[in-house]
């Protein structure tokens, strides 16, 4: 093992740069092993000054940082890439000529730190010969095969946070305090988050809602004293006979960008209680920060266990978290089924035992 390239591709998460490090650290320290950086992910190998050596010093004091000292896209698909062509923009296939280009840097393997979405664009390279290994990041936790990515705990964290203290100007004002989190099509930050802040409603992409549910169980706290209530709400959670709320229509290049329904809920809780209703969108504050030490350690376990892969010949694979243990399964399975909420998991019927409602409760 001579030569290996890392890149990070879509959304950040705290915790990248852990795992840049280690990947540095480990590729130099146990196999000697020189190591380029791709700017912006597989843009990198494509564009002007695309291409950085990463040395221990490049990756010095970067540990608690967030974000990534690469840069990413995401809409960095070398299978659908936006050009200008006579002056118009249009949606060409690259990925011939990112597999040249990666051929031509003469890569031992390559490490591809991204979610559900970069790790099918290095699926589809991996098939056409790039020695990829995969390392699964995201907030959302949604990457099938593990049982967490790295960047999720550190999500966690913040969102129950805000839900602490959202509690403050509940109970003071006595409102219902709405809070709209990320996650896209799977509930973990909204469910976790809520459990953990103590949300008395938490709505989930898994579990379709019913408004007149949400009204019920605020009632009801209303008249056993509790003048409050604290939604914890997931950016795609719907009702049962509506659909998901997007603020942006997708096209070839992005994906639809979800976001709404916690205006929506709250909307329907101010016109239906008696209630002052206030709505929050914690937004991209999730994304950002230093990562937890939970992430620190498991990005830094990803990132060595990836270089180890490489040294293994063990492409087309990517790091798992399984039992304690971090593991090594396949791209095909990692990227068979997403994960999502057990909607009759432990956590959920935790979360109903404490009397939390879903807005599926008839
Ligand atoms: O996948 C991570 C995530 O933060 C989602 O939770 C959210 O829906 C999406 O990315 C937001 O993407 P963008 O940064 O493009 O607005």
């Amino acid at each position: 093992m001579k030569k290996i390239g890392v890149l990070t591709g879509g959304g950040d998460a705290p915790g990248l740069n852990a795992v840049i490090r280690a990947v540095v650290k480990t590729a130099i320290g146990s196999y000697g092993c020189e190591v380029i950086g791709l700017r912006d992910g597989y843009d990198g190998f494509l564009k002007k000054d695309g291409i950085v050596p990463l040395g221990i010093k490049e990756v010095r004091g970067i540990l608690p940082r967030g974000g990534t000292i690469l840069g990413t896209a995401n809409r960095g698909n070398p299978f659908a890439r936006e050009v200008i062509k006579d002056g118009k923009k249009v949606v060409i296939d690259t990925s011939d000529e990112v597999v040249a280009a990666i051929k031509k840097q003469n890569l031992d393997g390559l490490v591809v730190i991204g979610g559900d979405g970069t790790l099918h664009i290095s699926r589809e390279l991996f098939a056409k010969g790039v020695p990829v290994v995969g390392v699964p990041k995201t907030i959302d936790n949604d990457v099938g095969g593990t049982e967490v990515t790295f960047g999720f705990d550190t999500a966690l964290d913040t969102a129950t946070e805000a839900i602490d203290k959202l509690h403050t100007t509940a109970e003071s004002h006595h409102r219902v305090m709405v809070l709209e989190l990320m996650g896209r099509d799977a509930g973990f930050i909204a469910l976790h988050a809520g459990v953990a802040g103590g949300a008395d409603v938490i709505l989930i992409p898994e579990i379709p809602f019913r408004y007149e549910a949400i009204v019920e169980k605020i009632q009801r706290r209303i008249k056993r004293g509790s003048h409050f209530s604290i939604l914890a709400v997931s950016e795609g959670a719907k009702s049962i006979d509506g659909e998901q709320s997007f603020s942006r229509s997708g096209n070839e290049i992005y994906v639809p960008r979800l976001g709404g329904i916690g205006a929506q809920v709250g909307q329907y809780i101010e016109e239906n209680t008696e209630q002052e209703t206030r709505v929050t969108v914690l937004g991209h504050i999730q994304r950002g920060g230093t990562p937890s030490s939970f992430d620190r350690f498991l990005a830094t376990r990803y990132g060595a266990a990836a270089v180890r892969l490489i040294a293994d010949k063990k492409f087309g694979s990517m790091v798992a978290f399984r039992f304690g243990d971090v593991v090594d399964i396949s791209l095909e399975e990692a990227l068979a089924v997403p994960k999502r909420v057990k909607v009759d998991g432990d956590s959920v019927r935790t979360a109903r035992d404490l009397g939390i409602c879903f807005g599926d409760e008839k």
